[in-house]
């Protein structure tokens, strides 16, 4: 059998074996003390009955003892079933009075000291009682009373079968007010560890600085959560430790870069400078995305930063008209006239468009437009009349140094993840769609302030 991985369902099954056993073995001692205490009151019942016809137990003229009970003494024997019995016997066993049909003895074998405790059996019945010796005129009686057990039991059973059936029922509701108590404080107690589910759900590569609450825990789940965030202290620590090497390396490369392109001056070989150049604007474009990729990885967003992205659109259009017009192609600026203010850093903001743009004015034809356009809802658009992104590629480009032509120079396939990093940021939809005439468009709708 599966062990129940569920504490609540644990609880659950412990109660109802614990409140099982508690209430049988209440039940019984209950039982057994009321057993006992009937027969205490049953021997003292007894005793004072024997006492109280000794007191009637006198010796006649002829010193013979006489017995005359009192009607309400008599009463007593003379009930239904015989329950209640006595008689009077002397030392050689011989009954002088008997309240029984038989004038038989109650015990025909009984202890002769003063006072002791009888039981005999008749058949199916047991007769329990006293015998208690008095001395008349010297000469020594036991007076015997007794009790009919099989009708006793009647009684005594009906009361401890009773009282059986009732603590058995008053059990149940306890059972399940308990249950409700206990799972209500388990649900109360485990709250802590639901809220600190949710919050390690957040925690991931660009998220490594979410801890989990060890304060509001239970002490015994505390020692977990504390070893779990130390060791997400560690994790961070290795996280930052990268992240600040590939910066660090991408930083580092830009100035051997520089001293290389002055040392090219002094090349005379123009042709060979040219070759050499254009190869190291690829490489300082490298190191720029891998610089930028690594900034992006670490940023985050301050909650009250706010970025109009009119003036962002006006200005990465402006920035890559030139390059566009160079390469016989045009770039146009339609949507909103007003400024469209949404949540986000402008700066980044811009690198994202930028990289769009880059990549809508590289793969356009010649003698085509790239059209940007800022819809009011926070919308950036951008179109172009490129070959468009093929359905299987759509995945595939956001990945990081993923290109489609690999030697295509100045491309580094970092731009898009770039780009989807800060929309994740910015908590933006990143939408790519081609367009019905061709060409590929890419969308970033942020939230607006
Ligand atoms: N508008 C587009 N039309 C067609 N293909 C595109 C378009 N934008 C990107 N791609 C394809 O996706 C690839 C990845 O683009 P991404 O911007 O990530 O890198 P890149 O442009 O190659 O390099 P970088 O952006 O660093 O200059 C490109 O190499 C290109 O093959
Ligand atoms: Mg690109």
């Amino acid at each position: 059998m599966r062990p129940l991985r569920s504490i609540l369902s644990r609880i659950v099954v412990l109660h109802i074996i614990a409140v099982a056993v508690t209430t049988l073995t209440i039940s019984f001692a209950l039982t057994w003390l009321l057993d006992r205490a009937i027969d205490n009151i049953h021997d003292e019942a007894m005793r004072k009955q024997a006492t109280s016809i000794a007191a009637h137990l006198r010796a006649g003229p002829d010193g013979k003892p006489i017995l005359q009970l009192p009607p309400e003494i008599e009463a007593i024997y003379s009930q239904p079933y015989n329950r209640y019995v006595y008689a009077v016997v002397d030392a050689e066993g011989a009954v002088l009075f008997s309240s029984q049909a038989n004038r038989g003895p109650v015990f025909a074998d009984w202890d002769k000291s003063k006072l002791s405790s009888e039981e005999e059996r008749r058949g199916d019945a047991t007769i329990s009682g006293v015998s208690l010796r008095k001395t008349l005129n010297d000469r020594e009686y036991w007076i015997q009373t007794g009790e009919n057990l099989s009708n006793r039991d009647a009684l005594t059973d009906d009361i401890t079968s009773g009282f059986f059936r009732e603590v058995g029922w008053i059990t149940v509701p306890i059972l399940l007010v308990l249950l409700v108590i206990d799972i209500a404080i388990f649900r109360r107690a485990l709250w802590p560890l639901k809220q600190a589910s949710a919050i390690a759900q957040q925690i991931g590569p660009t998220r490594t600085d979410i801890r989990l609450p060890a304060d509001d825990v239970p002490l015994e789940v505390k020692p977990l959560m504390t070893a779990v965030n130390r060791a997400l202290d560690r994790l961070d620590e290795g996280f930052r430790v990268q992240r600040e090497f590939a910066a660090d390396a991408a930083h580092e490369l830009r100035t051997p870069l520089t001293v290389v392109r002055t040392r090219l001056e002094l090349v005379e070989d123009k042709e060979l400078v040219a070759g050499l150049r254009k190869d190291l604007d690829g490489i300082s474009h490298l190191v720029n995305q891998l610089l930028e990729f690594a900034e992006v990885e670490t940023a985050e967003l301050a909650d009250d930063e706010t970025a109009d992205l009119r003036d962002i659109c006006e200005d990465v259009a402006a920035f890559v008209a030139p390059i566009a017009i160079a390469q016989k192609k045009t770039v146009s600026l339609t949507g909103s006239e007003l400024p469209v203010l949404v949540h986000g850093n402008a700066e980044m903001i811009r690198r994202a468009v930028l990289n769009l743009a880059k990549n809508a004015v590289e793969h356009t034809a010649e003698n085509t437009i790239v059209e940007f356009d800022l819809a009011t809802d926070g919308t950036i658009s951008i179109k172009d009349a490129g070959p468009g992104i093929a359905a299987d590629e759509k995945d595939a480009i956001f990945q990081r140094f993923w290109r489609r032509d690999r030697n295509r120079s100045g491309s580094t396939g970092l731009g898009l993840s770039i780009v989807r990093r800060i929309a994740e940021i910015h908590n933006a939809t990143l939408r790519l769609d081609n367009a019905p005439t061709g060409g590929a468009i890419f969308s970033l709708a942020f939230r607006r302030t």
